[in-house]
This record gives structure tokens, C-alpha cells and sequence, in this order.
């Protein structure tokens, strides 16, 4: 056997260190100047942010690009513009990648998507979420058509990875054309507000083709996608904001479809009483309130992880921690659209009740909800199919879900917002409650059309009317509602609600996949 000597093993040794320095260096300190002025972090110091210190384990620190086409020939750099790996967030592994936008603009070449692919299948196959930093600038045009392979490669495995671990993208920089849609087909996209971008053709193309002239900001920014578009999640100021973001999202998560969600130790009794719910509730039926309110007065430390904060608010979705388990809530905001539902707030609210059920976290839904949004824009827009959404996700789910009635619960809307009839586990109500086909005012005109000259008389059926149904009695006495509770004691009784729900199995029958109207 040969051994090497101490002397040729320390200069090995400083070989390795000498490569690895210069892949750290990426496309080197004056690109790296470039990224900083631009308000930027490099690739490398992202996941120093993402990550709990110390814990990151790269792969593919030497992987360079093959292409020999267009002067790439003697176009060395090690790592080919994307830095892959694993490391923790409080402990807990993720995968990730973090393009590297100073090593050919963090552009896609073959070499680039196997590092992205083989985190992908390491992540699936050991349950563990991925995290993938995006700042480039698409598909590497020296390569063409093997770039464009490398790009559905990717795609393929975000598909296989739906609903297995948790797929979680950060835009920090341009992500334009066909490089959209991996981010479009994981579960949370977070935005950087300014130095961030997505859209399918830039500003310039728009131009051509539809003659309007307008900024890559307008056009694909990160307020337009997290106000307008609905494709990003949220968004935050900067890159040290945003990454400290998904470390906080990151801890409402399971690891995977086969685990629950950390629980955390919790500073909050369980049996906390909050009096001031008891006159939340405004006398006039039509007087907006804040849900957040209750949101926050139900949750442990008053704590809301919020998502599509920006879009669609007539109906709140996000996480909260109950007894120190991750909970989602959907509910109805009275302070917008009078809470109705429309297009928006069903296909956010049903995407996120999704993705709950596919991750095994229960959903809590708060309803306060006059019904579905008339008119012409609506029905045009497809609010029957984008209403049945919601109602499709629902019904399909199969976590624990628990339904708190807070006022209003009217029509089909009554149905659709988690329901005992489409299966939610435990349904209760306030006193304050008023389940009814319609508002008794509605009603009324339409039941007794024919005396609507009449003013005293309408008043008195309208009143009649109203005491008959604007309550949670009727529901109750049919069991519908299984109880009718006091609002300061909200918190504990959905606490032990949820804690009668831990060990729920629910049949589903078999079938390849459901149809839900896309
Ligand atoms: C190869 C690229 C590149 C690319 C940028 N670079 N994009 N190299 N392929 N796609 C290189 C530049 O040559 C430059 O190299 C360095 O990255 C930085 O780029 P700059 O232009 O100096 O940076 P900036 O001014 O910030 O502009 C960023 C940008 C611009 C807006 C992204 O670079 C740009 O428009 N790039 C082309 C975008 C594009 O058309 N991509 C293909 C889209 S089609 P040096 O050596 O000077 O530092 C697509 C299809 C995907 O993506 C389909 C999937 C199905």
C-alpha cells in the first residue's frame, strides 16, 4: 500500500481548499460588487441568512457546464451558477438551491438543472422540504434546446414532489419566460420588493405585440404579483426580511405528507378567556368588524402567519398555533366586500385548504359570510366554477376541520365555508350567529313580493322573519351546529376541539385522482 506523505497530503489538502475558495468566489469579486450595489446578497450569503449557522452541506461545488458552443468551450466555473445542498431551520433539514446570479446571470444550462434535480429527488425521498432561491436570468442561451430540457426536468420532479414535501420558492432577482413556471408549481412563493421580478414576456415583447408600454415593475414586481396576479404569496423589503420570513413559515410546516408539523412549546393558557370578544360583535347586522380581531385573540401569543395578505381580502387565510400546533384558518372578513365570497377569495381560499389537507395540517375556518358576490363581472369571470373551488376543497379534505360561526352564514356560502353537511368534524356558533338562506330582508321581498307597497307591513315581516332565523338555534336544534358557545370562551373550546381530532381517520374512495374545477 501506498501512503501519502504528510508533506503531499498538506498540499493536497490546500488544493481542495484552493478549488473550493474559488467556486465561493463564484463569477468573481466584481460581479459580486455588481450584486451587492444592486441592494442584492450573493447566492452564498442567502443561505447563511436561511439557514441556522453552520448547518449548510453543499453538493456540487465542482460541477461545471459542458456546453462548447458560442466561446463557452473555456468557460470554467465551478458550481455553474446555482449553489445546492442541505442545512436547518431550527434544527429541522431542508434542501435547497440558490442560484447564483453572478456566474453567467444565474442562468439555467443542463449541468445547472441535474444540481437543482438531484436535490429535488433527495428531498422527496427523505421527506424533507426544498427551498430554491431564484435570481436568474433563464434559460442559458449558449445551450438552447438542452437548457430548455434541463428546465422541464425540474418541472417534472416540482409535479412528482406536489403534495410529498413541501416546495417553498423565493424570487430575488429576474425570473422571466418558461422559468416561471417552477416556481408557479411549488406551494408558497415569496417575493423581494424591488429587485424582484416574474413574467412569462418581459416589458419589451409586451410592446411589440400589444402596444403597451409598461416597467418590468408594473408588469411582474413583487406588488403586482402579491395584489394582483395572486402568484406570489408575500412579499417583504429585502433579502435578509424575506429569508428571515420563510424561516418563520418554515416552522408552521410539516417536513413532509408523512409527518405533522412541529409542535412548539407554548407561553398562552389553553383556557385564556378574552372578554372583549363578547362585544366584538357591532348591534347593526351590517356593521363591518375586524376578524383579525378574533384571529389574534384565539391564537397562541396572538400570533398570524398570514397568506395573500395583499390579495382578495374579504377572506383571511394563514397559519396560527393552537396549544402549540400549526393550524390553518380560512375566514371571512367582514371589513372587505362585506365578507362575500367571490373569484379571488374562493380560488385562495381553496388552494390554500388544500394545501392543508395534502400537508396534514387542521383548518379552522371563521364564518362571517353574507354570501357569494352578485354580479355581471362575477358570473362573466366564472364565479360558479371558481365558487366551486372552494367547495371542492373542502369537501375533499380530510384533516381535522373545525368551524367557528361568529355572524353571518347565509345561502350556498353558509354550505361551502366548511360545513357539517360537507363534512367538517366539529361546527359551533355564537349566540350572535344568523344561518339563514339569505339576509331577512332579501327574504322577505321575495316572499311576499307582493306586499312590497306596504312599508309597516314589510317591517313587521322582516322582523318575523329575522327573529325566526337570525340566530343559531335552527341549526342547532337540527344539529348542524353541534354547539352554541360563549365567544370569550372561543379558545378553549376549539382547543379541545381540536384535540378530540387528533387521531381522525376519514375514508376517501379509491379513485386515480378527483376532478376538482380547475
Ligand atoms: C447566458 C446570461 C443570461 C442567459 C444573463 N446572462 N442572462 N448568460 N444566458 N440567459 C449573463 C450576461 O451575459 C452577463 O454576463 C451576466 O449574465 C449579467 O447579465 P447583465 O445583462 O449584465 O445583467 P442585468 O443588466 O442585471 O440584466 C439581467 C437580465 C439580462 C435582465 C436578466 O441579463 C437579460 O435580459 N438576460 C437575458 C434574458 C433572457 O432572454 N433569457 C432567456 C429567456 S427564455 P457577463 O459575463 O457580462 O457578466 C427562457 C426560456 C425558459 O428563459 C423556458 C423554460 C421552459
Amino acid at each position: 500500500m501506498q501512503l501519502v506523505s504528510w508533506g503531499s497530503m498538506q498540499d493536497i489538502i490546500r488544493a481542495l481548499e484552493k478549488r473550493r475558495e474559488e467556486a465561493r468566489l463564484g463569477g468573481g469579486q466584481r460581479r459580486i460588487d455588481i450584486q451587492h450595489n444592486k441592494g442584492k446578497l450573493t447566492a452564498r450569503e442567502r443561505l447563511e441568512v436561511l439557514l441556522d449557522p453552520g448547518s449548510f452541506e453543499e453538493y456540487d461545488m465542482f460541477v461545471a457546464q459542458r456546453c462548447n458552443d458560442f466561446g463557452m468551450a473555456d468557460q470554467y466555473v465551478p458550481g455553474d451558477g446555482v449553489v445546492v445542498g442541505w442545512g436547518t431551520i431550527n434544527g429541522r433539514m431542508t434542501y435547497v438551491f440558490s442560484q447564483d446570479f453572478t456566474v453567467f446571470g444565474g442562468s439555467l444550462s443542463e449541468t445547472h438543472a441535474q444540481k437543482i434535480c438531484k436535490i429535488l429527488d433527495l428531498a422527496m425521498q427523505n421527506g424533507a422540504p426544498v427551498i430554491g432561491l431564484n435570481d436568474s436570468g433563464g434559460a442559458r442561451i449558449q445551450e438552447g434546446v438542452d437548457s430548455l430540457g434541463g428546465y422541464a426536468e425540474v418541472f417534472w420532479r416540482n409535479v412528482q414532489a406536489s403534495g410529498v414535501v413541501p416546495q417553498i420558492s423565493v424570487i430575488m432577482g429576474p425570473c422571466a419566460g418558461g422559468a416561471v413556471y417552477s416556481p408557479a408549481m411549488t406551494d408558497f412563493i415569496y417575493m423581494v420588493r424591488d429587485t424582484s421580478y416574474m413574467f412569462v414576456t418581459g416589458p419589451d415583447v409586451v410592446k411589440t405585440v400589444t402596444n403597451e408600454i409598461v416597467s418590468a415593475e408594473e408588469l411582474g414586481g413583487a406588488g403586482t404579483h402579491v395584489s394582483k396576479s395572486s402568484v406570489a404569496d408575500a412579499a417583504f423589503d429585502n433579502d435578509v426580511e424575506t429569508l428571515l420570513e420563510v424561516r418563520r413559515l418554515f416552522e408552521y410546516l410539516p417536513s413532509s405528507s408523512r409527518e405533522k408539523a412541529p409542535s412548539l412549546p407554548v407561553n398562552d393558557r389553553v383556557d385564556r378567556a378574552e372578554m372583549s370578544l363578547d362585544s366584538l360583535i357591532p348591534e347593526n347586522a351590517n356593521t363591518p368588524y375586524d376578524m383579525m380581531e378574533v384571529i389574534r385573540k384565539i391564537s397562541d401569543e396572538g400570533e398570524f402567519l398570514p397568506i395573500q395578505r395583499e390579495h382578495a381580502g374579504n377572506i383571511i387565510t394563514g397559519f396560527i398555533r393552537l396549544d402549540g400546533e400549526t393550524t390553518g384558518v380560512v375566514a371571512n372578513q367582514p371589513m372587505v366586500l362585506a365578507g362575500c365570497l367571490d373569484i379571488d377569495a374562493s380560488k385562495k381560499a381553496a388552494r390554500f385548504v388544500r394545501f392543508c389537507d395534502c400537508f396534514n395540517i387542521p383548518i379552522l375556518t371563521l364564518v362571517d359570510v353574507p354570501g357569494f358576490l352578485p354580479g355581471t363581472a362575477q358570473e362573466y369571470g366564472g364565479i360558479i366554477k371558481n365558487g366551486a373551488k372552494l367547495l371542492f376543497a373542502y369537501a375533499e379534505a380530510t384533516v381535522p376541520k373545525v368551524t367557528l360561526i361568529t355572524r353571518k352564514a347565509y345561502g350556498g356560502a353558509y354550505d361551502v365555508m366548511a360545513s357539517k353537511h360537507i363534512r367538517a368534524d366539529i361546527n359551533y356558533a355564537w349566540p350572535s350567529a344568523e344561518i339563514a338562506v339569505m339576509g331577512a330582508r332579501g327574504a322577505v321581498e321575495i316572499i311576499y313580493r307582493g306586499e312590497l307597497g306596504d312599508r309597516e307591513k314589510i317591517a313587521k315581516r322582516t322582523a318575523d322573519y329575522e327573529a325566526r332565523f337570525a340566530n343559531p338555534f335552527v341549526a342547532a336544534e337540527r344539529g348542524f351546529i353541534d354547539d352554541v358557545i360563549l365567544p370569550h370562551n372561543s379558545r378553549r373550546r376549539l382547543i379541545r376541539a381540536f384535540s378530540t381530532l387528533k387521531n381522525k381517520r376519514a375514508q376517501t374512495p379509491s379513485r386515480k385522482h378527483d376532478n376538482i374545477p380547475l
